[in-house]
């Protein structure tokens, strides 16, 4: 069954990935130090994605990437030595990946639909990754997908996402009130209004301790790296060079600062969860 929520997302993300330039994601591709140089050390979620060894621990790995989008993250851990199956909802997603791989040919499978209904017969993954993804689901499917992802795991592999962080009542209230494109501020009502009737975010919370708890009924070990403490204030720059040496500097700068200041403060966090506790345990 298809419910508002799948149908939101399909809705929006097949507009979006129709738009998308190909012959960008396989220049990307192509070319993933420079990517990764300029992105991984920037972008919050590709800096929490691509930390703690990510690169030598996909190497000759089986993995699975979950609402994998514009399919850019499959298909450069693939250029990377990954064997990558890529699933999305949205059906533009697969098109976009399958075309891009036309000129790449890289070890990468494309599905459309919901994890859920997907049969993988005798497969299993070393990895499990998901980028922006667990917060677009409701906690119901959100549990539903992790009780799956933990009997698809080897049992030394592990799931990793990065996702937003809610650990501030204050902090979010001001989020919702400085605009940002392709979302009006909160204090812009009828915008607001409008805006959120197209939304493809369910209504939840995306606190650390909510991936904690979720996490730890169905691994054995959650380790979460709270990310974006400071590099969230780029907003207020314009962008450019300095915004953009902001942003690196900031990552670098967290790591020396309190854990409580970086738990409020987080903007995203990565959350990697090990040890799959199998059913029959
Ligand atoms: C914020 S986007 C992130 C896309 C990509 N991972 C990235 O980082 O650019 C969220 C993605 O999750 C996908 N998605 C939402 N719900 C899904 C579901 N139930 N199953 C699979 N994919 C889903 C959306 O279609 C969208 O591509």
């Amino acid at each position: 069954m298809t419910d508002q929520n799948i149908k939101q997302n399909i809705e929006h993300y097949d507009q979006v990935y129709a738009k998308l330039n190909i012959v960008n994601i396989i220049n990307s591709v192509n070319n993933p130090e420079w990517f990764l140089a300029k992105n991984a050390t920037r972008e919050t979620s590709w800096h929490g994605l691509y930390q703690a060894g990510f690169i030598d621990a996909i190497k000759g790995r089986n993995v699975l990437e979950l609402g994998c989008g514009d399919g850019l993250n499959a298909l450069l851990m693939a250029k990377l030595g990954a064997n990558v199956v890529a699933l999305d909802i949205s059906e533009a997603s697969k098109i976009v990946i399958e075309k891009a791989n036309e000129t790449l040919k890289l070890p990468v499978t494309a599905i459309t639909g919901d994890f859920l209904g997907i049969d993988f017969r005798l497969q299993t993954f070393d990895i499990v990754v998901g980028k922006d993804f667990l917060h677009h689901l409701t906690y119901e499917r959100e549990e539903a997908y992790l009780r799956k992802i933990a009997t698809l795991l080897k049992p030394n592999g592990e799931a990793r996402f990065t996702e937003p962080a809610v650990n501030s009542k204050f902090l979010d209230a001001l989020r919702w009130i400085i605009p940002v494109p392709g979302r009006p501020s909160k204090l812009n009502k009828a915008a607001f209004r409008e805006w959120k009737k197209h939304d493809p975010h369910p209504e939840r919370e995306n606190s650390t301790r909510h991936f904690r708890d979720v996490g730890s009924r169905y691994f054995s070990s959650v380790d979460i790296i709270m990310l974006g403490s400071i590099e969230r204030f780029h907003r207020i720059i314009p962008p450019g060079k300095f915004n953009d040496k902001f942003r690196r500097w900031s990552h670098r700068l967290e790591l020396n600062l309190p854990h409580w200041f970086r738990h409020y403060a987080a903007r995203s966090q990565a959350i990697i969860y090990k040890y799959p506790k199998k059913e029959n345990e």
